[in-house]
């Protein structure tokens, strides 16, 4: 029978190390929120591949409606005979993005594929090109997407040059001392000292950070950036791939701020696992590109579609805007109580279900404790449980567990996380009594 770690020494001979693993178990099947190994070993899922499962695996109807692809059309290429079910999704999207200007849409495969085109798209339709991004954000790893990446290991060190006219500035952090009014102080400075605001494309911001530790935007930073995109004729794009789709109790997490973002990216949990992404935006502004300017050969591919049209429903039909909602009260709940407990947890933060743990040394939020989150991941795997770091400092537990998980199977999950900690950390608990 194969097993773990066979695969992990085939794996270290025939694939490139620049793709990490977070853990070396292998996954061979996979059910809502459980995942077992080639080994029968069973985990609850906190991951969802990084956010893509928010309708949990292999949910029934999304597996169904690919069936029915299947059978019916895999490929055409939307560029050269059309079908349906791309036209329908983008109705759909349409129809769920935020603010009342009409709007259009366009698919693509991967997250960092809809970044680029937004920023292409911004690009033609201002005739500028510079882009402002956040320290800390993670926009992918293509070249013009790792360029907006606020992170320079392991995404930006050794792949340069970089895309020119792309600043960053710091974004809004409480826990570490960065409030909104320095984050809009840095634009202001970067607009007197380097930058003059009308040769500014865009202005790109994830509402919660994820890659980047689920740091979250507060509202009225969201209110005074659309306000400074407006006073510049600066597109505002709203990266809400990992944040959307339910996940934080909203549709999308701009929604909390009331701000209509010009242009938005989507992806990840917008198919349920099938590659699928999508730009959103301003009618006006996603026609400013002339046919033939933007798309690609797999673009909006009939199965991705399928399995979005399906995940819409699900979203809708099961309540998982709602469902979101509850899950991160009691993520909240339980973990603020750990962090009574824990010294090691220096914040509990969250929107929604979007909810993460910091880890420092001493409860003190300039000392991350990198070391302990790594710990922390392998030894939830050990007892069960697949959980991923993040954060700038690599100090972030984040939680991404499908929203159609059960209350048992997320109580389930969180005991298994509280006692790889509690193992972990052990003296430390004690010497707090
Ligand atoms: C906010 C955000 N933008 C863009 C991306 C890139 O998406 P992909 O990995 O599908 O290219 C990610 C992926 O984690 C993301 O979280």
């Amino acid at each position: 029978m194969v097993n773990n770690s066979d695969l992990h020494r085939r794996r270290a001979a025939a694939v490139a190390r620049g793709i990490a693993n977070s853990l070396s178990v292998y996954a061979q099947r996979a059910e809502n929120a459980e995942l077992w190994d080639v080994e029968g070993r069973r985990y609850i899922d906190f991951a969802s591949g990084i956010s893509v499962l928010n309708t949990g695996h292999r949910h029934p109807r999304v597996v169904a409606a690919l069936q029915q692809q299947l059978g019916e059309l895999t490929h055409a290429c939307f560029q050269v005979t059309p079908y349906e079910s791309y036209v329908a999704l983008c109705e759909r999207l349409n129809a769920l993005a935020p603010g009342q200007t009409p709007k259009k849409s366009i698919l693509f495969s991967t997250g960092a594929e809809a970044v680029e085109n937004a920023l292409k798209i911004a690009r033609y339709h201002t005739r500028r090109s510079a882009v402002i991004a956040f320290s800390g954000a993670f926009h992918g790893r293509t070249l013009a997407t790792m360029t907006l990446t606020g992170k320079v290991q392991p995404y930006k060190a050794g792949f340069g040059p970089m895309l020119p006219d792309v600043f960053h500035v710091p974004f809004p952090c409480a826990y570490h001392g960065v409030t909104a009014q320095q984050s809009l102080s840095a634009i202001e400075q970067l607009f007197k000292s380097d930058l003059d605001p009308a040769r500014v494309a865009a202005l790109i911001i994830e509402p919660v950070q994820g890659e980047g530790g689920f740091y979250i935007a507060p509202p009225e930073f969201l209110r005074s950036l659309r306000a400074l995109c407006d006073q510049h004729g600066i597109v505002l794009i709203a990266d809400e791939i990992q944040s959307g789709f339910a996940r934080t109790g909203r549709m999308f997490a701009f929604e909390y701020s009331g701000v209509e973002p010009d242009l938005m990216t989507v992806a990840k949990s917008i198919a349920g696992g099938v590659p699928l992404s999508a730009v959103i935006g301003k009618a006006a502004i996603m026609d400013a590109p002339p046919p033939g300017g933007l798309g690609g050969t797999y673009a909006g591919s009939p199965l991705g579609c399928a399995a979005a049209l399906a995940v819409l429903d699900v979203i809708a039909d099961e309540q998982l805007v709602e469902r979101a909602r509850v899950l991160g009260t009691q993520l909240m709940t339980r973990l603020k109580a750990l962090q009574a407990k824990c010294p090691a947890i220096g914040e509990v933060r969250g929107l929604g279900s979007m909810v993460a743990i910091e880890l420092v040394k001493n409860r003190r939020a300039d000392q991350p404790d990198a070391d302990l989150t790594r710990a922390l991941v392998q030894a939830s795997a050990a007892r069960g449980l697949v959980i991923l770091s993040c954060g700038i400092y690599g100090n972030v537990i984040r939680v991404l567990s499908p929203l159609t998980i059960s209350d048992a199977l997320l109580n389930e999950g969180l005991e298994l996380l509280e006692a790889a900690l509690t193992d972990l950390t052990a003296g430390q608990m004690a010497a707090t009594g």
